[in-house]
């Protein structure tokens, strides 16, 4: 998520949270009531919208247990929010890799007031975000020499240069800083080797590479591919575009690619849209011309009145093979263009690959995307096009705790030319109109959607939605005004290795509500203490024993709940299901990112995305100078190892 949007003072357009949906859902206090389970709810002493709807005797407090019911075993860390990070105790955070760090050999030293497009294109971008650690050789699971596989999301001009603010950044970002965001956008991959328990980068390394929104070119495949929308003065096949914007989350696949998600894409592009002929599509997407950047004053790709159709060659999940620093990046369209937040692969027992997807925004959908082709674990190249065929699913949930994925087809009713879709290029450029259509169900902006590899069920990030109205709620998103968010785990047909993943039917359940008891009603495991107690899950991960990291996402809220954002680990099942526990708190301004184990689960690696960005901070006026600490250095996004001290598994 971009930064400070819901409480800073200073506002800052959030296209995660505008949300652009005007599908109505229904009111259900009586069935959410049924759906929610009494164990671990509780309801807090100001009660919230929904708790206040219910009546104050329809859930007793459970009392907090002090003693730790969980498999995880490290002490937990206070709450707070202050300048710098902090771990549980009998581990490490150390930084590993920071903005304008060498990626490529040749890049030159970071040297902040001295900037060049030239420099950043070699170095580390900004906003790192969505980690793989991919283990060398391709294939194994080598916990001690890989590639770290890293996103830069987006940037902050007010922290990236001297003399900019949050208020002045869009009126004085000329060409000259301009090229150096497009240059710090993108994708970083740089191997990394262990050295005892710490980790370093390996300079030298021919893998090392940087993609950028200026200067990687990509391809287009898939159902979309050479689509008449997709065709720009620039590319007149509608089959290749410079770089890729706004990746967020993303995922790896069994034949150890990397997907990458284009999130909030929208807010890149600027000019009027009246009159446009792509003006309706574009609504449904919140691309309005009101550009978070000025970009679209010096490149006229950004520009909507001179090319129209560049915005539908973003929104894509983009595959990426970090094996082989000359390969070309691919925009895989039969994933289907929406606000990815991840893409989430797993072989299902079939042999077909299945990739959960979030499309993160206010009442937006959950989907999965099932190959037709087998994965083949002897042939890597014969599975490099496997995302290219297959369908796309969308998420229907059910009040009584049954789901379906509701097929996304062009042809089948009312997926048709009537409707305005031609061709299935149609479909998947405008995918978020056609799940309007096929009666998906509205989420509270689905971030991570991801398998556990232990048990089989799906575990989806609703981060928040505190546009839900009390006439909005359902039994899936049982919360109005949810500005905390929870978490929802879908349960396919068979478990654990045996889960169809490929199955259009399943069930679901609330595995918990997420915030400050305090504050209003939320639902953790019974023993969960005060410092368990977290707002906005995002992104997450499993370790090899199925247990379940979160990395939390605040926006502006940070300081009104008073809980910094972080690392919150918890099992998934048994006594200590649901019992979330504080393990990594990082600093003012921040949200955790991209949480990865190594195969071995002795290293975790975190991004601190945006540190200091609290909508007052600067360059030269920052609420924190993390990691570095040095005068006249800002803030540094950068990506942290965590390990234990004694060399054991995380959480053990
Ligand atoms: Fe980039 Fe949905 O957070
Ligand atoms: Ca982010
Ligand atoms: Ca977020
Ligand atoms: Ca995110």
């Amino acid at each position: 998520m971009r930064l400070s949007q819901r409480y800073a003072p200073i506002v800052v357009r959030d296209s995660d949270d505008i949300g652009s949906n005007p599908t109505d859902a229904r009111p259900m206090i009586e069935i959410v009531e049924a759906r929610l389970s009494r164990r671990g709810l509780l309801k807090g002493v100001a009660g919230s919208a929904v708790a206040s709807a219910f009546g104050s005797s329809m859930f007793g407090c459970a009392t907090l247990v002090p003693g730790n019911p969980s498999t995880l075993t490290f002490e937990e860390i206070a709450r707070g929010i202050d300048e710098t990070h902090h771990v549980a105790p009998g581990y490490a955070a150390e930084v590993l890799i920071r903005w304008g760090d060498k990626v490529v050999k040749d890049a030159p030293a970071f040297d902040p007031r001295n900037q060049s497009a030239g420099a950043q294109a070699r170095q580390f971008g900004y906003n790192c975000d969505f980690i793989a650690y991919m283990p060398l050789p391709v294939g194994s699971r080598n916990s001690e020499n890989g590639l770290l596989c890293v996103n830069h999301e987006y940037t902050s001009a007010e922290l990236m240069f001297p003399g900019l603010t949050e208020k002045n950044k869009l009126d004085r970002t000329d060409k000259y800083r301009t090229e150096i965001e497009l240059a710090a956008h993108g994708h970083s991959v740089v191997e990394i080797r262990k050295h005892g328990n710490g980790w370093r980068v390996v300079e030298d390394s021919p893998y090392n590479r940087r993609v950028s929104l200026s200067g990687t070119k990509m391809r287009v495949a898939g159902p979309a591919a050479g689509h008449a929308r997709l065709r720009t003065s620039a590319d007149l096949t509608g089959r290749e575009v410079i770089g890729t914007a706004n990746n967020c989350g993303g995922g790896w696949t069994p034949w150890g690619t990397v997907l990458i998600a284009e999130e909030n894409f929208d807010g890149y592009f600027g000019g009027r849209t009246e009159g446009l002929p792509q003006a309706a599509a574009y609504k449904r997407y919140g691309i309005s011309g009101d550009s978070q950047y000025a970009w679209w004053k010096f490149h006229d790709r950004f520009n909507l009145e001179k090319e129209p159709n560049e915005p539908n060659r973003f929104g894509w999940i983009v595959e990426i093979d970090p094996y082989d620093p000359e390969s070309v990046p691919v925009k895989r369209t039969a994933l289907g263009r929406f606000k990815h937040e991840n893409a989430h692969a797993i072989l299902n027992k079939d042999g077909r690959v299945v990739v959960y997807m979030g499309d993160d925004e206010r009442f937006d959908y959950v989907y999965k995307f099932v190959t037709s082709g087998l994965y083949d674990s002897d042939d890597r190249a014969a599975n490099m096009n496997l995302l290219d065929k297959g369908t796309l699913y969308v998420a229907r949930f059910h009040d009584d705790g049954r789901m379906e994925w509701l097929p996304i087809v062009h042809g089948e009713d009312p997926l048709t030319p009537e409707n305005g879709f031609g061709d299935h290029g149609d479909v998947m450029i405008e995918v978020r109109r056609a799940a309007d259509l096929l009666g998906a169900t509205p989420m509270d902006r689905p971030e991570f959607v991801v398998p556990n590899p232990v048990n089989g069920r799906v575990y989806a990030m609703l981060t928040n939605n505190s546009k839900r109205g009390l006439d909005q709620i359902d039994a899936v998103n049982p919360r109005a005004n949810n500005t905390t968010g929870h978490i929802l785990e879908t349960i396919p047909p068979g478990d654990g290795a045996e889960a169809d993943h490929a199955a259009t039917d399943g069930r679901w359940e609330i595995f918990l509500l997420a915030g400050d008891p305090t504050f209003g009603t939320t639902q953790y495991g019974d023993g969960t203490s005060d410092k368990g107690w977290f707002a906005c899950p995002d992104g997450c991960t499993f370790d090899s024993k199925g247990r379940l990291w979160i990395a939390t996402d605040q926006g502006g809220a940070q300081a009104e709940f008073g809980i910094g954002d972080g690392i919150w680990a918890t099992d998934t099942g048994g006594d200590g299901r649901a019992v979330t526990r504080a393990f990594f708190r990082i600093p003012i301004g921040a949200e955790a990112c991209g949480p990865c184990f190594t195969p071995d689960d002795k290293t975790l690696f975190v991004s601190v995305q945006h540190p200091g960005a609290d909508g007052l901070s600067s360059f030269d006026r920052p609420s924190t100078r993390w990691p570095d600490f040095a005068d006249g250095i800002p803030p540094r996004p950068s990506v942290v190892a965590i390990t234990k001290l004694d060399g054991g598994e995380i959480g053990s």
